[in-house]
């Protein structure tokens, strides 16, 4: 029976998904939970192989469609053979991007329409939804300029389309309020954190909850 934490993070390039993971993982691990950090897409073997195509510089000809079902098959195995056992060890999962983020940036800024986007996010995962969502949100440019190293295929895309990317994911979140949290990802990361960590908190003891 599965009864572990499902928390995901989400946003534009250079937002910080990646350095707050860890954050809350070791945050996380001081509470004395087992926690597994994962990603996609990858997250698994399978996975890892789907995301070497995904991101090669080289197949500048990738239609948007098969990107999208790329995505979502890496996100199929990563969810059926790491996600789902992990939660029903009791694991805390956090997964740097989620489906959010097909919706985000193949639906919305790509065009495919988060319709069809949303019927393969349910498809794909079974229809297990993160417990908690955090779009770390930030201008398109300070989230480039942070990188600061040889983009890969999606990076390089225009600003327009992060911006599209980045409007996509303040779009999700006013539709699902309940899961999917904004986190001003401006500041420094101890800034980010502060917030990152109060929402974690209401979720794994919401008696707390001031
Ligand atoms: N709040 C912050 N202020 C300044 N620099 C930051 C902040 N958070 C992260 N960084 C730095 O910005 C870069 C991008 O951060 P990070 O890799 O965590 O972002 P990401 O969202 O995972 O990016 P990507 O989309 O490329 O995976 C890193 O060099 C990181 O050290
Ligand atoms: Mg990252």
């Amino acid at each position: 029976m599965e009864h572990g934490t499902f928390i995901t993070f989400e946003g534009i390039e250079g937002s910080g998904k990646s350095t707050q993971a860890a954050r809350l993982k070791a945050f996380l691990e001081e509470q004395g939970l087992e926690v597994l950090v994962t990603r996609e897409p990858g997250g698994s073997p399978i996975g890892e192989q789907i995301r070497h195509v995904l991101l090669d510089p080289g197949n500048h000809g990738m239609v948007p469609l098969a990107e999208l079902l790329l995505y979502e098959a890496s996100r199929c195995q990563h969810v059926e053979a790491v996600i789902r056992p992990a939660l029903d060890r009791g694991n805390a999962v956090i997964c740097d991007r989620f489906f959010d983020a097909s919706t985000a940036y193949q639906g919305y800024a790509r065009g495919l329409g988060i319709k069809m986007v949303g019927e393969l996010n349910l498809v794909a995962t079974g229809g297990r939804k993160p417990d908690l969502t955090i779009v770390l949100d930030l201008p398109v440019e300070m989230g480039l300029r942070r990188l600061g190293r040889n983009l890969d295929r999606i990076e390089r895309e225009a600003v327009e389309f992060h911006e599209r990317v980045r409007q996509g994911y303040l779009r999700i979140a006013e539709d699902e309020p309940d899961r999917v949290k904004v986190v001003n990802a401006a500041g420094t990361v101890d800034d980010t954190f502060s917030d990152v960590k109060d929402l974690v908190e209401k979720l794994i003891s919401p008696k707390k909850v001031r």
